[in-house]
């Protein structure tokens, strides 16, 4: 997810499931063409496995990015084929790719053609008026004609006209059943379900019908729900950390990564939502949005976020709830 799930974010959540698989935020090909790769590509081992997602139309830019990400360690390489936003569209790639099934097919031939690792496709169930049924369909053979062996469906159309980015998370209605249909008629294919699902049941409602779910908004909002994921759905027989565990591993390469020059809100925005739920959630949150990113903050803050969720910091609660 664009400005969401960066490394700093991408290694948090991997300290909260070893399992599940983690992918970028969407860059284009020219970034990665011309970009700087170390920025734009660079993450740690630990993050493994992750995808990364790319964003073009263009075959021979596609085949050149997919080589270099994959160069890079990339464990799979994503065709973005749902993003909405105007700037995608007058690059004429993202959802509008949907109308055009044999350019999305030949630039994941090109991508295939170029890498070792899986190439896979994140779609919707359709554009705009287009019959949900028969171009779905029509755009999921014509990818996987091309060797495309996995899609990630968002079950929800995206409207190119009229809808903001965010609006199209939100506004044309959720068809499970569409993407349960698609896994019906191609069951050689994996079928991954993408959209408002919210909780660790509702993801394990949807496995008899697909062969994965990807979280996006909940797992930032409530990253702890990733905790219970690698016991309750891939069998591990490890208990999952604790918060304050999580943290206490997080620190370190919070140190390590501000000795590098980056700023501790880079990291700590994506800690936020770490306490969701929990009685001093709000104080950790306020204790960080209020510190982390005044100049030289630097460990301590984090140092005491954690104190006020463990309770440690009575004083500091105290005085934090006087001021909600
Ligand atoms: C801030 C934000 C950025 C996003 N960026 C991307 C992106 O770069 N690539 C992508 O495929 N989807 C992106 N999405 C869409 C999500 O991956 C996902 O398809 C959508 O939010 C629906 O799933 P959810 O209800 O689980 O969040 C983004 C969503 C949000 C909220």
């Amino acid at each position: 997810m664009m400005e969401w799930t960066d490394r700093h974010c991408r290694y948090f959540l991997r300290l909260l499931s070893r399992r599940t698989f983690l992918y970028t935020e969407m860059v284009t090909a020219e970034a990665v063409l011309y970009g700087d790769r170390a920025r734009v590509l660079g993450f740690s081992p630990e993050e493994h496995p992750v995808g990364l997602q790319l964003g073009s139309s263009d075959p021979n830019k596609l085949a050149e990015a997919a080589r270099i990400g994959a160069d890079f360690g990339y464990d799979e390489i994503n065709l973005n084929v749902g993003c909405p936003s105007d700037r995608v569209q007058s690059g004429r790639f993202g959802a509008c790719l949907m109308a055009e099934p044999e350019l999305a097919a030949e630039c994941v031939a090109a991508m295939r053609a170029s890498v070792p690792v899986p190439v896979t496709v994140k779609c919707r169930i359709g554009i705009d008026d287009q019959d949900a049924e028969a171009s779905l369909d029509r755009f999921v053979a014509t990818v996987a004609e091309a060797g495309c062996r996995t899609f990630i469906v968002h079950a929800r159309k995206a409207w190119l006209k009229g809808l903001s980015p965010k609006e199209n998370r939100d506004v044309p209605p959720l068809d499970y059943g569409r993407v349960h249909r698609l896994k019906a008629s191609r069951p050689e294919l994996e079928i991954v379900l993408n959209g408002g699902i919210e909780s660790l049941a509702a993801a394990e409602a949807q496995l008899p019908h697909v062969n994965g779910v990807m979280l996006g908004r909940a797992a930032y909002a409530d990253p702890y729900l990733l905790a219970e994921i690698d016991r309750t759905l891939f069998g591990s027989d490890e208990t999952p950390p604790s918060r304050l565990e999580v943290l206490d591993v997080f620190m370190p390469y919070v140190e390590t990564e501000l000795a590098k020059g980056m700023r501790l809100n880079q990291m700590t925005r994506h800690i936020l939502g770490v306490f969701h739920g929990q009685p001093r959630a709000r104080a950790f949150r306020r204790h960080l949005a209020e510190h982390a990113h005044l100049d030289g903050a630097g460990i301590a803050v984090v140092d005491t976020a954690r104190r006020i969720a463990h309770g440690e910091e009575r004083r500091a609660v105290a005085a934090e709830q006087l001021t909600l």
